[in-house]
């Protein structure tokens, strides 16, 4: 599908839709109807199960969305967190830099100075893409949304954004309680806040966005470790300036290409959790290695995390993994006067911080655009049944009271344990086809024969399966446990 199909198919069914739709909407600001949300908090959940609660070094904390001036100021961001901004003499408009220039397919990595990017407008006769005005210097632009706080607005503070530095400041305050311990993981999912130039593309450029990071600190003499039983693993990376992507084993990354192995173990975690809990395609999941000239200000080590995804034109950002050095610990400790380096093994060292960032909307976008199929006239959000909004929907097949009432005890009974929908309407035929197409792996139909006491499937209900279309007769009583089981 392309972004206009998705888009439609999201409003339609429930899923996502700009803010404020009534007034013609918000750019950059989309909210979560009854759907989406519930497929946000899957999976939201399942990256916290896998990443942070299996660990038991690894902690999940909340931090305040507003920060005040002082920390963003030490991390950089006020003065570096920008993108450079291309304006129209004649219109006004205003352009990322890199955008403008893609439409003259010049690509550009992030690092160029607004002087080198004049260059390249005037060697490349670049005009305003409204109106072919002339365009005006380049200038960098912090993305950081500024809030006025306390009486007449004296205090200036952020909205943050990356919930990474609500983490740094907590990272003393945790490090005493949880007893001093390296490597510790906090995680946080929130929101972060950007003011993005002209956001487009739905979910993949969001003024207000949902992040799910865990930052690692660690003894970085403790950098190098073993890759224990995880040699032969094999990840897929596009090197920087690598024409082609490569299927390279954790071997590999530590021998030929030099990567440390803690990095090694968490690209290796992280590429699982795509291919074997997402169950997103091997071929359609890959590692991009951005160099000196690309990665962000704060990174020694930086390999975004991407998906193949139809509607965005191929691979795409969905997530980053980052080795931050001491960068963060360091700029706070400057900033603040509190030294955060720590005592551990009898020697006093400043942690190093590894962050594996995700975008939650972005991987929200890209998993209904990954398992969205067509198959005839048949439309079905093919996710895997644990990632589904509804593990399972109940049907009373045909209008019989008795029908009606051992649909509602069988609902009433699932839905204090998992989230199941009922639907009363229509054909069965379009009944299932709703549920298809929302992805609802398990269909229970309560018919005549469930609740008539002559009939050898007395007490017996139907489970259609979504995939297979498969139907197959289960006693009432153990829908529960037959749900559950595979819904593990
Ligand atoms: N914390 C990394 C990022 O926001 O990209």
């Amino acid at each position: 599908m392309d972004i206009e199909d998705m888009l439609s198919f999201a409003k339609r069914k429930g899923f996502f839709w700009q803010s404020a739709d009534i007034y013609g909407g918000a750019s950059g600001l989309y909210d979560y109807g009854h759907l989406g949300a519930l497929l946000k908090r899957r999976f939201e959940d399942l990256w916290l199960s896998y990443f942070v609660n299996s660990n038991e070094d690894y902690h999940l904390i909340e931090g305040s969305d507003i920060l005040p001036e002082k920390p963003l100021v030490a991390s950089g961001h006020a003065e570096r967190f920008n993108d450079i901004l291309v304006g129209c003499s004649k219109c006004g408009s205003f352009f990322r830099a890199d955008v403008l220039l893609s439409h003259y397919k010049i690509a550009i990595d992030e690092g160029k100075s607004p002087e080198e990017i004049d260059d390249i407008i005037r060697e490349s006769n670049s005009v305003c893409l409204h109106c072919k005005g002339r365009l005006m210097p380049s200038k960098p632009f912090n993305l950081m949304l500024s809030v006025a706080l306390g009486p007449e607005n004296k205090d200036k503070g952020y909205l943050r954004p990356e919930t990474a530095q609500s983490v740094y400041l907590n990272f003393a305050q945790e490090f005493n309680v949880l007893r001093n311990r390296l490597p510790m993981g906090l995680a946080i999912i929130g929101k972060a806040y950007r003011n993005e130039i002209s956001p487009r593309q739905g979910l993949y450029r969001l003024r207000e966005l949902t992040q799910a990071e865990l930052q690692i600190f660690f003894d970085p003499q403790e950098w190098n470790v073993d890759l224990k039983g995880i040699e032969d693993r094999k990840v897929n990376v596009m090197f920087a300036k690598a024409k082609e992507v490569e299927s390279v084993s954790a071997r590999e990354l530590a021998g030929r290409y030099g990567l440390p192995g803690f990095y090694i173990s968490k690209m290796v975690a992280i590429k699982e959790f795509y291919t074997d809990v997402l169950k997103i395609p091997e071929a359609r999941f890959r590692f991009l290695e951005k160099d000196e000239t690309e990665r962000a200000f704060y990174n020694k080590l930086h390999m975004d995390i991407e998906v193949d995804v139809e509607s965005w034109g191929g691979f795409r950002e969905v997530g980053g993994l980052h080795y931050r050095g001491d960068y963060d610990l360091t700029s706070h400790s400057n900033g603040s006067g509190h030294d955060l380096s720590v005592n551990v093994n009898g020697k006093r060292v400043m942690p190093n911080v590894l962050e594996l960032s995700f975008g939650v909307d972005r991987n929200v976008w890209a998993i209904i655009d990954i398992f969205y199929r067509k198959d005839g006239e048949r439309s079905v959000l093919q996710v895997p049944p644990y990632l589904a909004p509804y593990n399972a929907a109940v049907f009373p097949l045909q209008k019989d009271e008795r029908i009606d009432e051992e649909a509602d005890r069988i609902f009433n009974a699932l839905r204090k344990r998992m989230l199941v929908v009922t639907d009363r309407s229509g054909s069965i035929g379009r009944r299932y086809a709703r549920m298809d197409e929302i992805g609802t792996p398990y269909c229970i139909t309560v018919d005549y024969d469930t609740v008539d006491e002559r009939s050898e499937k007395h007490g017996t209900v139907t489970v259609r399966d979504r995939d297979s279309k498969a139907q197959e007769r289960v006693k009432a009583d153990e829908i529960e446990e037959f749900l559950s089981k595979r819904l593990r």
